[in-house]
């Protein structure tokens, strides 16, 4: 296999990691609201949630379906919060964190153009629509916080 793919694969299995992660953290941090308005934040939560999901999907296809490798089942790091300020900026920094890594992987796949002559042209659509929809979590993530 090409040195890039491998390259890619790796990258896209700790995105895929952060996936995993940010979901059951939003799931998690959703059952922890309450109080005033919990029912719009809590919705808000369970959409990104959702949201999360369909990443997960679309990098899991990546690495299997178009570079030929193994999804992982891992997890990255998660982080507690202890109200609904904790909450939102603890999910902001992660959404934060998540683009700016994801870049990485895009500006990667643009640079390798050449040598992903079956592939790039999903794998550079997927993931900036990823990006696209983390960029919509952190303007959501934002307006809640005020
Ligand atoms: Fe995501
Ligand atoms: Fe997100």
């Amino acid at each position: 296999m090409a040195d890039i793919k491998k390259e890619l694969i790796t990258m896209l299995n700790r995105a895929l990691e952060l996936e995993h992660a940010a979901r059951i953290q939003y799931l998690a941090h959703a059952e922890l609201v309450n109080g005033l308005g919990a029912e719009k934040i809590i919705g808000r939560l369970k959409e990104i949630a959702s949201d999360e999901l369909k990443h997960e999907e679309k990098f899991r296809n990546l690495i299997g379906g178009y570079l030929g490798g193994e999804p992982t089942m891992g997890l990255a790091k998660t982080h507690q919060a202890k109200d609904v300020k904790e909450i939102l900026e603890v999910n902001l920094k992660g959404e934060k964190e998540a683009i700016d890594f994801y870049k990485q992987i895009y500006r990667k796949v643009i640079e390798s153009q050449r040598d992903l002559q079956y592939e790039f042209e999903t794998l550079e659509h997927e993931i900036r629509h990823v990006i696209v929809d983390e960029q919509e979590h952190i303007v959501e993530l934002s307006l809640l916080l005020g």
